[in-house]
């Protein structure tokens, strides 16, 4: 992957794509909302508008659904494709993304402002990945053959089929926002489900682009359908649609909670991928020189807008000064600019209800007792900039601990005995996601089968594979995305008994 060395002249298609008022992707058209209303959407490094997007409502989504359920139904996805055509699609689109990559990567760098080169090296790369893992997924999808408890075997014949959950809503937020597409439409396409997907209003350039690219791989009118549009407005009409069989949510908890009494009417099938307020425990026999980085990492890539963030660090008392001391220095070194800065290695939040948010939180801790050992505010007045930050002096119920912060703020606490540390690290409505940083293999395998999370990193953090299974315990959310346990959102089980006399 290149990266540059010199501020990058922006992409001529990108500079065109942001000038061009962005429409909805609804059965294979790209049209106005109904309402004829468009909304903004802004570069987080400076404020300004980026671009204008049609505004999809209630009744842009009701077109969408009837166009994927069109789809689903009788269309020529679900009557005359092969999987092996449908993986062809999906492997195709990922080849298309791969041409246009550096498209993608400034896209998203502009409209979420996140460093280009992490862009370059992470969000689209693991886009790619991700839909070529899931185009191998669309030939392998089975069901088995059952032999009966109660009856004679050669009387009977039973059979299980997995088939497609049917029209699929996909409400995708703002912090990886080209892969939280790609994570959802992976296998969802691989299923044979048809889709909506509505992004986040902070973010709907790289969905967009990615329409167009799914009409050009060739993918029939109506399977992949894109309504961009507010939470509360098609978010919701979308979480509430009685024709949509299954509705795959990632964002807040609050929201997911909503989500949930949404689906209600319908009873239509839910996954949720939700917040995180992930425990990050260094043993005071790790690996400093990997440890540090990685707790470093571990808060502040992405700004600290991942669901997985470790943003509580734990740490054995004997080397908690050197640890905190380290990600500190770490902190203060990383260099806060505009993602298309070539020097920017971390950029401005999303928006300035982010920015706020988060400003909130680090007034809410110092009131509280924290001490600020790096970072602590806002960085000028000009975009949406927050210094990493790192707050010792926490105790266990201050809300800066208790809540997700979601921008790049760590508490470090000590602990005394790795047996108190297990208790402490699940305190938490949460249970995305953990880290334990150890030589000693024992040690960290008990702690991380004690840890009540959906994944847990040993010496090391983030690491993200199309392959392996990630979601949350409790509050965290339901279900897992990636591998093949995601299959299993996506399809129905259909037992099916022959009776051989
Ligand atoms: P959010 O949960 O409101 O937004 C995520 C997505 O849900 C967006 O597409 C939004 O338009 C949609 N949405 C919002 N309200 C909806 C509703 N009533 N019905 C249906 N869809 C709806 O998150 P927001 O407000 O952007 O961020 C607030 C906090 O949420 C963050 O500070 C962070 O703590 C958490 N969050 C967690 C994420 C994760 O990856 N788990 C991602 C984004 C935010
Ligand atoms: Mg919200």
């Amino acid at each position: 992957m290149a990266t540059a060395v010199t501020a990058p002249p922006m992409d001529p298609k990108v500079s065109e794509f942001v000038a061009t008022k962005q429409k909805l992707l609804i059965n294979g058209k790209w049209v106005d909302a109904a309402s004829g209303k468009t909304f903004p959407t802004y570069n987080p490094a400076t404020g300004e508008v980026l671009a204008n997007v049609a505004e999809g409502d209630r009744e842009d989504i009701d077109r969408a659904v009837k166009a994927a359920r069109a789809a689903f139904e009788t269309g020529p996805w679900s009557q005359k494709l092969s999987p092996a055509q449908r993986a062809k699609l999906i492997w195709k689109l990922a080849d298309l993304i791969e041409q246009h990559q550096e498209e993608f990567a400034q896209l998203e760098s502009l409209d979420n402002g996140k460093p280009l080169k992490i862009s370059r090296i992470a969000d689209v790369p693991l886009t790619i990945e991700n839909f070529r893992y899931f185009a191998g997924w669309a030939t392998k999808i089975e069901g088995n053959t059952i032999p009966l408890t109660l009856a004679n075997s050669s009387k009977f014949l039973a059979y299980t089929l997995r088939e497609p959950v049917g029209v699929v809503g996909q409400i995708i937020p703002w912090n990886f926002p080209l892969l939280m597409a790609a994570w959802k439409l992976g296998p969802a396409l691989a299923a044979g489900c048809t889709i909506v997907l509505k992004p986040a209003e902070q973010t709907p350039l790289s969905a967009l682009r990615l329409g167009e690219l799914i009409q050009e791989a060739g993918f029939p009118d109506g399977v992949v359908n894109i309504v961009p549009g507010y939470g509360e407005t098609a978010g919701a009409a979308l979480a509430a649609h009685p024709d949509v069989d299954k509705i795959a949510f990632t964002g807040s908890t609050e929201v997911g909670k909503l989500i949930l009494q949404a689906a209600a009417g319908n009873l239509k099938k839910v996954s949720l991928e939700l917040g995180g307020k992930s425990p990050n425990i260094i043993l005071d026999d790790a690996d400093l020189n990997a440890a540090v980085p990685g707790a470093a990492s571990a808060i502040f890539f992405n700004h600290g807008q991942c669901c997985c963030a470790g943003s509580r660090l734990f740490v054995e008392e004997k080397v908690f000064d050197k640890v905190v001391e380290g990600v500190a220095q770490i902190a203060e070194n990383i260099k806060v600019k505009p993602g298309f800065d070539p020097d920017c290695e971390m950029g401005p939040l999303v928006s300035e209800e982010q920015l706020n948010r988060v400003c909130g939180y680090l007034e809410s801790g110092v009131r509280e007792g924290a001490k600020t050992v790096a970072g602590g505010k806002r960085l000028g007045d000009r975009g949406y900039f927050v210094k990493p930050t790192v707050l010792v002096n926490t105790n266990d119920k201050m809300k800066v601990v208790k809540e997700e912060i979601f921008g790049p703020v760590v508490t470090a606490t000590p602990f005394r005995d790795p047996k108190e540390i297990e208790a402490r690290a699940n305190d938490t409505i949460y249970g995305l996601a953990a880290g334990v940083w150890s030589r000693d293999i024992k040690k960290a395998h008990t702690i991380a089968a004690k840890l009540r999370a959906g994944t847990v990193w040993i010496n090391c953090y983030n690491v993200f594979d199309p392959a392996l299974p990630f979601g949350g315990y409790k509050q965290s959310g339901w279900g897992r995305e990636m591998g093949h346990e995601v299959l299993e959102h996506y399809t129905e089980v259909k037992s099916v008994c022959a009776s051989l006399t």
